[in-house]
């Protein structure tokens, strides 16, 4: 069994990242609901256990607490903020709502330099808190080792048990040597070594699907996007022929897109590609469709018609792939009470019709995203679908304003192209989550050269965000905006004015729809 760390969650927004800096010590980490039972949690022979944070109060009525047993399994433990503050008060320690909430930059004074936790950091670090209750009585067995101007008890440990406890986050940005604080637990206490790496998980999920699979046959509906596209590369390693991919155009695709699919998985990876070219029906289900709602409607219906379709042309097969990943098996367990675990709700049309009957494969499912990219390039997959940014699945129907007709495609896709290309070329589009074009269904007035026109108006949208709940507008610099305004106004026919969005999410979308 790969060696791993246990992270039970108590529903702090803050989860995910301690799995992910885990994981970039090249440590396999996996997130657990507080609750877990103890025995579950020993089954997977854990080297570690960290308590994440959480929005409740240690001594509140409802507040999440973990199995008891968890303490005695004689595995090396890591309280952080709430985590801390469940660690000490299991162990007869003593929480109370503290007077002054701490929350922000802090300094944090290590106070025993020969604390495994601080090894190799100097006695004084900048760290992060957002806490209101604090520890003001250590359970025996327990010391202090680190102070900040508010809280005599910000590191605490009982080394002999290998138990340690953190007032603060070293899991977020704003501790700059949170890293090094984590890696330290994970490879100085834990003993773990560095074994999680994108090579390794290669020869492990290889096993796995081959495992999975047999000799039976795969389906996988591949969108060009980045996760059905490492899915499809991963299990094409694992089974070859046996793996077939179904490709649907919609019609509403981005200018090269069908034709790179082909390329890279059809002509490249020698992949079986089933290509559907079901354009021509979109655009006539969608003929003089304006509502957002029912557009989306249609094309997810009739995606699930012709990629059916498609199913039954392929043959008969077991197993569906998809490219699910770790946050989405997350997000689906929330935690009560806690507004941070909101599940997604993900505009994708409820899946396939339970009458296909299929048993799914999910390789990437317990990967993050930067995991995935990280893996397709190992795999071999070109940069320009690996670090493609995320696009709709109902495509540009989403970005064109009004009634989707084959000229406002056309226009859409000139723009969005110059968009793209702009931003590739001077590295903006690697560093943010999208950019792309809109096609407004308003024409007004301009001039160029001596003659009036009347056309349509394109607004650009570059959004930074994490995982697309929250976004704020990117600040380009005015000379990128220039380029692609006047180049858009210039080169695509039929519009005369370029926009650029300055609105965050929320209050606004991120699709204009
Ligand atoms: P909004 O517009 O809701 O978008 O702020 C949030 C993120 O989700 C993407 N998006 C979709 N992704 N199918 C998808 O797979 C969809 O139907 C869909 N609609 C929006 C959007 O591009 C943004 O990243």
């Amino acid at each position: 069994m790969i060696e791993q760390i246990v992270i039970l969650d108590f529903g702090s927004q803050y989860t995910q990242v301690i799995a992910r800096r885990i994981r970039e010590c090249n440590v396999y980490s996996v997130i657990l609901r507080y609750n877990t039972p103890a025995k579950k949690i020993a089954a997977l022979k854990p080297s570690g256990i960290i308590l994440s944070g959480g929005p409740a109060s240690v001594y509140a009525k409802k507040a999440p607490l973990p199995d008891k047993a968890v303490f005695g399994l004689g595995v090396p433990m890591l309280g952080i903020c709430y985590g801390l503050q469940v660690l000490a008060q299991f162990l007869g320690g003593k929480v109370e709502s503290g007077q002054k909430r701490e929350f922000g930059k802090g300094t944090l004074k290590v106070r025993d330099s020969f604390c495994p936790l601080f090894a190799n950091l100097p006695e004084q670090l900048q760290v992060w808190n957002s806490h209101g209750d604090k520890l003001t009585r250590l359970p025996t067995g327990f010391k202090s080792v680190a102070v900040t101007e508010n809280s005599d008890y910000a590191g605490i440990e009982n080394r002999a048990r290998k138990m340690f406890g953190l007032q603060f986050h070293p899991e977020v940005a704003h501790t700059p040597r949170g890293r090094e604080i984590l890696a330290n637990f994970v490879h100085n206490i834990c003993g773990c070594g560095k074994n999680w790496t994108m090579h390794a998980y290669i020869e492990q999920a290889v096993r796995e699907i081959r495992a999975q699979v047999g000799k039976d046959r795969v389906i996988l509906g591949l969108s060009g996007g980045v996760d059905s596209s490492v899915a499809a590369a991963l299990i094409h390693k694992a089974v070859g022929d046996q793996l077939t991919c179904i490709f649907v155009n919609n019609g509403l695709l981005r200018g090269r897109e069908a034709e790179v699919v082909r390329r890279v998985f059809g002509n490249h990876f020698k992949i079986k590609l089933q290509y559907e070219n079901a354009s021509k029906l979109f655009l006539r289900r969608l003929k003089g469709v304006t509502d957002p709602e029912r557009k989306r409607k249609i094309i997810g219906n009739t995606f699930i018609k012709v990629f059916e379709g498609g199913t039954r042309r392929a043959g008969k097969s077991k197993f569906l792939a998809q490219g699910t990943l770790y946050p989405d098996v997350i997000e689906s367990m929330p935690i009560a009470g806690n507004p941070a675990a909101m599940i997604k709700s993900h505009h994708n049309v409820g899946g396939l019709p339970k009458r296909m009957k299929f048993q799914l494969v999910e390789p990437l499912k317990c990967l993050f995203k930067d995991e995935v990219r990280a893996l397709g390039l190992e795999l071999g997959l070109p940069r320009e679908i690996v670090l493609r940014q995320p696009f709709p699945g109902p495509g540009l129907a989403v970005r064109i304003l009004g009634e989707v007709t084959p000229l406002r495609l056309e226009i859409l896709r000139n723009a969005d192209s110059i968009v793209v290309g702009e931003m590739k070329s001077s590295g903006w589009y690697y560093k943010i989550w999208q950019s792309f074009a809109v096609l407004l269904p308003v024409r007004s007035v301009g001039v160029m050269g001596d003659e009036r026109t009347y056309d349509y108006t394109i607004a650009v949208r570059a959004v930074e965000s994490q995982d697309g709940m929250t976004a704020d507008w990117v600040k380009l610099p005015y000379e990128l905006l220039e380029k692609v305004a006047n180049r858009i106004v210039n080169e695509v026919k039929g519009v005369n004015r370029c926009v650029f969005d300055i609105t965050s999410k929320p209050p606004g979308t991120i699709e204009w729809e």
